[in-house]
This record gives C-alpha cells, structure tokens and sequence, in this order.
C-alpha cells in the first residue's frame, strides 16, 4: 500500500497460490511495512482499556433503558445489563476510524490536486494516480458492513426480531461488501483438490453461487454464534478464541506473497481481539454484563468481512468446526421439525449449583416425516438422550452442543461447563491449523 507497489499478474506465479480460497487475477505487492501494523496493535492497547473501563459505568444506563436479562442459571436469577456487545463495537468502530489514514499515511501525503476551470468555476482535482483507491474502499466498506450490523444487532435486541428477519438482515448487510470484491477483485474460481482433479480439472468458476456463498458466510458466522451461548462467557469467550486462531493464521501467512490481504484482516482482528477481550472479563462467571445479539451480530460480520477480504473464507469455516457441529445438530429444531423452546440452555439446579440437559418434549408419532427421520436417526447414533417415554411422548435434551457436552460429562458448574467447551473450540483451532498446512498437501500442490 504504498508508492513502489508493483502489480503482478499472478497466473505467472506458480504454484505457490495453489492453497488459497481463490485466485485473484491481480495481486499489489509492496515492500513489507510493519509499522501501520504494530500502530494498530498500540491503538488495540487503549481499545481493551477503554472498553474495560466504560462498560462498568454504562451498565446502570442500560439497566434504566431496559437492557437487561435474568441470569437464568443463578440462584437469585438477578437481572444483568444486556446489550453490551453496543460497548465493545462501538469502540472498535472508533478504533478503525481513528486508524483509517494510518495504513495510507505514506500515499496521502503524496496526494497533490490541481485547480482546473470547469464551467467558469475553479474545481480541484485529483492529480494523483499511485493512491491506492481499491484497498481503500475495501476499508472504508469493511467498517461500513461491520457498523451495519452492529446497529442491526441493536435493533434486534431492543425490539426481539424474528428468526426471519435474523437471516434476512445479515444477507442484505453484506451486499456494499459484496459489490466491492466484484468491482475490486471478482475472482470466483477455485482450485479443485487433488483426487478431484481427474473429474473436474484443475479449477472450477463459480460465478454468482461464489457470491451466494460469501453471502451465506455473514449469515451462518452471525448467527452460528448466536446459538451456541446461553452460559455465561461462552459467547464471547468462543468470538475471542476464533479472532486469536484468525490473528495466528495472518501472521504465519505475512511471510507469504500474500501478505497485503493477511495485513488488511490484522487490522481489524487486533483491535477485535482487544475489545472482546475487555467484555470477556465482564461476562466471564459470573457475568456482569450479558453481550447480547449485538455482539454476535457484530463478531459474525467482523469474521466474514475479514475471510472475503482477506480471500480466505474456506480457513475461516475450519474455526467454526464446533460452529458447524451445533448447527447441523440443532437443524431438526432450527426448522421446527423437532419442537424447540424459546431457550435451550442448560437447566440449572439450585440445590447443587450445577448446570444439567434442558428438554424438549414431544410426540414422535405427530411430527412430520423428516422431523420422525431425524429423531431416529439421532436416537440411533445415541447423540440424543430420551429422559422419558410413555404413552407415546418422549422427553429428550435439546440439540446443542452445550447440552451434549453435558451428557458426555454429566451436570457440572457452569463456570466448569464454558471452560471446556471453550478448551474444544481451542482444540478444533489446533485441528483447523493442521488442516490449513500439513492436511492442505494431501489435497494441493503446496509451493514454498
Ligand atoms: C439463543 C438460542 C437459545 C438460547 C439463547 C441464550 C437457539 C435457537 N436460540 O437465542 O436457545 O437460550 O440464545 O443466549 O439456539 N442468558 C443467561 N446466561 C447467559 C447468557 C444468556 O441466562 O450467560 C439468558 C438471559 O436471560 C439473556 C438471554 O439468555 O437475557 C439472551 O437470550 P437471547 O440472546 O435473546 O436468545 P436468542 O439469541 O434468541
Ligand atoms: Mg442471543
């Protein structure tokens, strides 16, 4: 991003593109800058301590505004602030703002104008042509997308959308970004894996199902998180687990010829990291505050506006292994082939402190045929355990992982209950990495 970028055709590349999400026709590569980088993780510093130190003092605001929700495995069920994921997203947004001119410092100050005479009146214009235009609408239009959702997250919690408008919302949040990657890079080819190639050839172009995909990412990342939550600390502490895996994957990849893309997604990871980082320690147990839809709304939309990007979508579904798992085990009662409750989080039982499976009951014998196929199926493999069975209903635990681990482990703390399922999605982040390198061999020609 500054004055020596050269463009490079990459199809003369070899084949060290080989393992990216896609292969852009043309890449800038300019002399690697590390300060914008290491400017962006001092501006991340004051970030988490600013929204370290404001949360606390919104909290009673938020109360007052009615902003609040019973903590349902407490106790005393007291109300706690909600909503807050407004605080941690309305700091990061300032952090960007504050950070935009920093990564074209370099171009700005070689930006010169010339006053032209256009129909009698002295207009300035822009005399320059090595400012790099497209990276900055790709910044500018990130941070459009990601504020889109972060007011979209409030509407949500402030007036309890539909699940309907949840995947209306994201979709048509995602379009600027959309429109950008066409107008910018529009590459929407992937390279076939290996044992593939016989069939398919070497590449495939997607076309527009390219763009239904990324579409699809923003709504699946946003309300992936959304559902698996309902203990304290696991929403957030789940977002923060994933930026880190995303942040280690750029910074192994800024050595690479693509280190412009990976230096872009740094930029709003850091300041990402940072500001969850802050609300974790006051939605770890027990919570202070809850994140609300907000933040889940705001992280889902930060992790697709990176992957699209910074052209790494397929690594960014490897993060969300434990994601993708609670999604298609929560399918059946997600489209209400199985009756699903308005919460599904764990049952608390105020004699031991401890969490246990929450249920759902039903008559198998009136769902509809898939829903009947799906509970066989799940009863089959013994994913679901049935509490009871007589005269034909049947109680059984929710669909979520969270209630899974419970019956892996058995009711336990719920503080104990977040540490371990936020240790498999560490985990899955170690499994992710090692299928992104060693694993990607096996399936694509690796340059060096
Ligand atoms: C999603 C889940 C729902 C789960 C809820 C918990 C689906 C389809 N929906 O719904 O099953 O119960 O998230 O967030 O899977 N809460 C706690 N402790 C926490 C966090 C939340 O008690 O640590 C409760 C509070 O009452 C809070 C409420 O959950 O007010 C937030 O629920 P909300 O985010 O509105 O639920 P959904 O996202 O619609
Ligand atoms: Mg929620």
């Amino acid at each position: 991003m500054d004055n020596h970028s050269v463009t490079v055709d990459m199809g003369s590349v070899g084949s060290a593109q080989s393992v990216r999400d896609d292969i852009p026709t043309t890449q800038v590569i300019s002399p690697g800058s590390l300060w914008p980088l290491l400017c962006n993780a001092l501006f991340s510093l004051v970030a988490y301590y600013a929204t370290f130190k404001i949360i606390p003092k919104v909290k009673e605001m938020f109360v007052s505004a009615g902003f609040a929700g019973v903590d349902m495995s407490k106790k005393d069920r007291h109300k706690v602030p909600e909503a807050m994921g407004v605080v941690s997203g309305a700091i990061f947004l300032i952090t960007m703002f504050l950070f935009i001119p920093v990564p074209f410092a370099w171009n700005l100050a070689s930006v010169s104008h010339n006053d032209v005479v256009f129909a009698n009146q002295s207009v300035r214009v822009h005399a320059d042509s090595v400012f790099p235009h497209s990276e900055f609408v790709e910044f500018i239009t990130a941070i459009l997308c990601i504020c889109c959702m972060l007011f979209l997250g409030f509407a949500d919690d402030a007036l309890n959308l539909r699940w309907r408008d949840k995947l209306f919302l994201p979709t048509i949040a995602t379009l600027p970004l959309l429109m950008v990657y066409y107008v910018n890079c529009n590459s929407t080819t992937i390279i076939v894996p290996k044992p593939l190639r016989e069939l398919v050839g070497y590449s495939i172009n997607l076309g527009l199902l390219y763009y239904v995909f990324m579409g699809m990412l923003a709504v699946f990342c946003t309300n992936a998180i959304n559902i698996l939550a309902g203990i304290n600390g696991l929403e957030a502490g789940q977002s923060f687990i994933i930026a880190v895996s995303v942040a280690v994957f750029n910074i192994i990849e800024l050595r690479g010829i693509y280190h412009e893309a990976y230096t872009f997604s740094l930029y709003f990871i850091l300041p990402y990291i940072a500001t969850t980082g802050a609300l974790l320690r006051h939605n770890w147990y027990p919570s202070q505050v809850f994140v609300g839809d907000t933040f889940c709304y705001f992280s889902g939309m930060t992790f697709a506006v990176v992957a699209v990007l910074g052209h790494f979508s397929k690594t960014m579904l490897l993060f969300f292994i434990p994601q993708i798992f609670n999604f298609l085990y929560s399918v059946p009662q997600l489209f209400r082939f199985i009756p699903c409750p308005r919460h599904r989080l764990p049952r608390y039982s105020p004699e031991t402190d401890t969490v246990s499976i929450s249920t759902t009951t039903f008559k198998p014998a009136q769902l509809s045929f898939l829903g009947r196929l799906m509970y066989h199926v799940f009863r089959m493999f013994r994913v679901i355990r049935i509490v009871k069975e007589e005269d034909g209903m049947v109680e059984c635990n929710n669909f979520t992982l969270i209630n899974l681990a419970l019956l892996v482990f058995g009711p336990t703390h719920e503080r104990t209950l977040t540490k371990r399922l936020l240790i498999l999605q560490i985990v899955c982040s170690c499994l992710a990495l090692c299928i992104r390198y060693p694993g990607a061999s096996l399936f694509y020609d690796v340059g060096n």
